[in-house]
């Protein structure tokens, strides 16, 4: 039987992936995830939890306004708080209340997030869209370790979509995210968004998250933050006006982490017969599909 690795870097990954816990990550994060459940986080902590491309620097910049009460951008992006890649002295760093972000599985996370009932923020999108997301992501991004330029996937739209909806991507199955993610939110007080009900009533979802931060706000402020958060505010504050510390490398001419910020975006890349093989898939593991 081949390995997590071998299906990936066969399928057009330049890099590993492995199985750490039972779910399949990138290579490189696979040390960390095995320290960081007795990991301790702050009291305060702010955790947002999303699936790639789920609309994850969105939604951290409008945490990051709610705490502040103002519609005033971050001087970094968000990269500069990602939990299972930062050091635990970077993180430290971070001024209190730190808004985390994390890819994780809840059952990968510190288990001090659940004993000390942190916030968690947790974002869902249909995973139609996040496939295509993610494939112009890992094919166009050029990823760094640090020492080199080599995360990004090879293969055509059809290969990626393949390894994708049978869990091998960079961060995992979509299926198991969501269907863990989903029953934690049933024990758990997380704030549960869709990013499709944030492009539809943005200050309707920011409200929400407010309140559920005990943080709430005048109605101005909430509108404030939604229109400095529309798709082409926030791509040009993260293009134009931030530090590019924590910004990853895409190929010249890709799209970068803006790309199109709309819904149903799968139904121009899917072909009939990938649309029912995924819909099958999901259907089994899910008992439930995604038309919209
Ligand atoms: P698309 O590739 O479909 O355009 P993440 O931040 O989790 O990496 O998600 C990126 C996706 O969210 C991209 O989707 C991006 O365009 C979209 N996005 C980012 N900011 C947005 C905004 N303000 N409004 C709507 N979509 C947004």
């Amino acid at each position: 039987m081949s390995t997590p690795a071998e299906i990936a870097v066969a399928g057009g990954f330049n890099f590993d992936l492995t199985a750490v816990d039972g779910a399949v990550q990138m290579s490189l994060v696979a040390d960390t995830l095995r320290t960081l459940k007795s990991r301790r986080l702050w009291n305060d902590d702010i955790l947002l939890s999303t699936y790639p491309k789920s609309g994850t620097h969105w939604t951290w910049e409008i945490l990051n306004m709610i705490v502040a009460g103002k519609a005033e951008y971050t001087k970094h992006w968000q990269n500069s708080a990602w939990l299972e890649y930062r050091t635990e002295e970077e993180l430290e760093e971070l001024a209190s209340p730190r808004i985390l972000h994390t890819h994780l599985l809840p059952r990968q996370l510190p288990e001090t997030v659940w004993k000390q009932r942190n916030k968690v923020v947790y974002v869902w999108r249909n995973p139609k869209d996040c496939a295509v997301s993610c494939f112009c992501q890992d094919s166009q991004q050029v990823w760094r370790d640090g020492t080199q330029d080599k995360y990004s996937f090879m293969g055509s739209w059809d290969d990626y979509l393949s390894l994708y909806r049978d869990g091998y991507a960079p961060s995992g199955s979509v299926f198991e995210h969501f269907h863990d993610w989903h029953k934690a939110a049933e024990e758990q007080m997380i704030c549960q968004i869709q990013y499709e009900d944030m492009i539809k009533n943005c200050v309707h979802e920011i409200r929400r998250i407010a309140e559920y931060l005990n943080r709430p706000l005048p109605e101005k402020t909430y509108v404030a933050i939604a229109e400095a958060c529309s798709f082409s505010n926030l791509k040009h504050a993260n293009e134009n006006i931030k530090d590019q510390t924590f910004h990853n490398k895409w190929q010249q001419g890709s799209s970068g982490y803006f790309r199109k910020g709309k819904s149903g975006d799968w139904k121009n890349w899917f072909t009939v017969a990938q649309n029912e093989k995924f819909d099958e898939i999901s259907e089994a593991k899910l008992n439930k599909t995604f038309p919209y």
